[in-house]
């Protein structure tokens, strides 16, 4: 088996390798000066079964062409069964037509990879769990439930008290937090979310489902944070209704923009991501705490 890595997530790429006891192939990889890409790839793969590692995060289409050129080339050069790693699935927020004259985005890229005749794909906490029945390849959506039921487990020292509660800040998240209610025996809640289709603005101050009642620690469970907007909207409502103490658990930390600066500022104790997007010093913040889900994929790769 043979690993490759695009540019956006190195450090998550080298881990992966590392526990598969195995090294990073190398990409020789030329930017023209108005920007284009050239992806070559040196190493022998005919009749190898090859793994290519790369989320796509910020600069999302840079990151989805390099992926896709590493694609190309790996089957061009016979490759005999490719899997493509995407931790953080780009576009995925676009699943479906919001607006009448949308183009949806995510429906173009699995297209696109299709296309490139992958053999599989793997991905993890993607924004909704149809997305992978979008795909007429084999898909493993992993989840980073687990490795946030154990933090949360951790927290408490294993005796969660019944002061505890699960929030979803939006209804779109009531899968996940559900999954994350099963294995830490924890209830759940979650609060009412609008966002604004033309300036992206969230509001919303109530509960949609489950109770806050007699609660005083929550736990925000959320497949990503971009702008940190809805962590702080959902945060500070959170307060209002009596909560005295917050962690903010996502698993892919996109950070936009301000985000940083929100969410050090937001009541909230500590927020834990995971390492599916790389996050540059510049936007790590002391209430960070960052989870590697690269022991979960280098397992999932074993066993296929
Ligand atoms: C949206 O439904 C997602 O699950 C996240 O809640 C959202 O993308 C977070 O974005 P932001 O941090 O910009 O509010």
């Amino acid at each position: 088996m043979k690993i490759f890595s695009g540019n956006s997530n190195i450090p998550l790429a080298e881990k992966i390798s590392k526990n598969l006891k195995l090294k990073l192939s190398p990409v020789d990889k030329f930017v023209f000066p108005d920007g284009e890409q050239r992806i070559r790839i040196t190493d022998q793969i005919t009749g190898h079964k090859v793994i290519v590692v790369q989320s796509a995060n910020t600069p999302v289409d840079q990151n989805y062409m390099e992926l896709f050129f590493l694609l190309d080339a790996l089957k061009r050069n016979e490759a005999e069964f490719v899997t493509a790693v995407v931790p953080y699935f780009g576009y995925q927020r676009q699943d479906h037509v919001f607006r009448d004259g949308e183009a949806v985005s995510l429906e173009v890229i699995i297209r696109i990879l299709e296309s490139l005749k992958i053999d599989r794909l793997i991905s993890i906490d993607m924004h909704s769990v149809k997305i992978p029945y979008l795909f007429s390849v084999p898909v493993t959506h992993l989840s980073a439930m687990p490795l946030f039921a154990n933090k949360i487990k951790e927290i408490f020292r294993g005796s969660v008290g019944k002061s505890s509660v699960l929030v979803s800040p939006d209804m779109g998240g009531i899968a996940r937090i559900m999954k994350l209610s099963e294995l830490t025996k924890l209830p759940y809640a979650a609060l009412k979310k609008n966002r604004n289709l033309s300036t992206g603005k969230v509001t919303g101050d109530q509960v949609a489902e489950g109770s806050l009642e007699n609660k005083k620690i929550a736990f925000i469970v959320d497949d990503m944070i971009s702008s940190g907007s809805t962590m702080a909207l959902a945060a500070n409502n959170l307060v209002k209704n009596g909560i005295e103490k917050i962690y903010v658990f996502a698993t892919h930390a996109i950070f936009s923009e301000e985000a940083p600066d929100i969410l050090e500022n937001a009541p909230v104790e500590k927020v834990y991501v995971t390492d599916s997007v790389f996050i540059p010093k510049e936007k790590r913040f002391s209430k960070l705490e960052i989870l590697s889900i690269a022991p979960l994929i280098a397992k999932t790769i074993k066993k296929h």
